[in-house]
């Protein structure tokens, strides 16, 4: 079958029209990789939805292309969101190829240095506050309700529109829902597409329902806490959010799918994110891998029965954030001398040890 990307694929299940115009970079249709070796190790059947693969590096395309679409459909000559990074990156893409302009609000410093560079070269309008996310939402939320400028951050409905579909392709992978669907919880938009896919995918084929878990980084666990948080602090930047917009559908998500809301501490997201690379060869940014590490912390807990079947969203591409994989790791590259023989000796050690 030839893929034509999302808005022609799924729409069926999409508010497109006969105005809606075609835009796409072939986002979604990703691979849900099974994990032999954590499987075993866990006792699951572990598979990964690997949203990284897709044209910027993360699930944000398969939103961004419905939104962008809809804003040009609407007349709409400008966008604006507030980004962790990842959202910035798609938002500038898609408007690139949609012939628009993209305004984005960053975090100053807590940005991945793939996503700063995407949004760079795509070409976006980039004003970096001395703030964090949430400041930034409120800002750009404000700044587009006074003006024709059109908000694509996950209040979008149209965003979880396309993100929805990331749900369908996992029934249509595993040939129905898993037990359990484990995803990273940052804004919460994601969790609350999932959700609604999963829910409309049934209703229509009857591929059944998961229970939904999401993991919060500790220092941004504002939904697991019930408490805003007002200096989120974690190594995921991309989750380094205190005060989610979806909140309400989010816990809506958990309540109605009999599933739990988690945390997972910095030192458990950075062991995952090193494990799924080491033994699986699935290279994820750090955020990506809450869901990981949310997995093993559940399966200690029995939260996960073994024998589940579990699909973990890998929200995001380990290229997105070469500085934190560089610091993960102690073993640095060995220098050696332009002399072959220096170079073999050292070889020889390795492959004798
Ligand atoms: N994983 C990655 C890699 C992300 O970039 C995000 C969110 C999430 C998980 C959480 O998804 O917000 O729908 O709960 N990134 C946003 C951004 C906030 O600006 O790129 P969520």
């Amino acid at each position: 079958m030839k893929w034509e990307g999302l808005i022609k694929q799924y729409k069926e299940f999409l508010p497109v029209t006969e105005n809606t115009p075609e835009l796409s970079l072939m986002e979604g249709n990703t691979p849900l990789i099974p994990l032999h070796n954590l499987s075993k190790k866990l006792d699951i059947d572990l598979h990964v939805k690997t949203e990284g693969t897709n044209p910027t590096g993360s699930f944000k395309d398969r939103g961004m292309v419905m939104a962008v679409a809809k804003a040009k459909e609407e007349g709409s000559s400008t966008i604006i969101c507030a980004s962790t990074g990842n959202t910035s990156a798609a938002a500038a893409a898609y408007a690139a190829r949609a012939g628009m302009r993209a305004i984005i609000v960053i975090p100053e410093g807590k940005i991945a240095m793939g996503k700063l560079a995407q949004a760079m070269m795509y070409g976006a309008e980039i004003v970096s506050i001395e703030g964090n996310f949430d400041d930034a939402l409120k800002m750009v939320r404000n700044i587009s309700e006074h003006s024709p400028i059109t908000l694509v951050n996950s209040v979008n409905p149209y965003r979880i529109e396309g993100q929805k579909t990331a749900a369908f392709e996992i029934c249509d992978q595993l040939g129905k829902a898993p037990d359990v669907l484990a995803i990273p919880v940052g804004n919460a938009g994601n969790i609350t597409a999932y959700w609604k896919g999963f829910k409309e995918y049934n209703e229509k084929f009857g591929t059944g329902l998961p229970k939904m878990h999401g993991f919060e980084a500790e220092g941004a666990a504002a939904i697991v806490k019930n408490m805003v948080i007002e200096q989120p602090e974690t190594v995921a930047t991309a989750i380094r959010i205190g005060n989610p917009a979806s909140w309400d559908k989010a816990v809506a998500a958990r309540d109605e799918s009999g599933g739990k809301i988690d945390l997972v501490t910095d030192e458990e997201i950075l062991a995952a994110f090193e494990l799924i690379t080491k033994e699986e060869g699935i290279f994820a940014e750090p955020a990506s891998c809450a869901s990981i590490a949310g997995i093993i912390k559940q399966r200690k807990s029995g939260e996960i029965p073994a024998g589940a079947t579990v699909a973990a969203v890998l929200t995001g591409n380990g290229l997105k954030d070469p500085q934190t994989a560089i610091n993960q790791i102690a073993k640095k590259p060995v220098v050696l001398p332009n002399e072959e023989k220096a170079v073999f000796d050292f070889i020889e050690g390795v492959v004798r040890a």
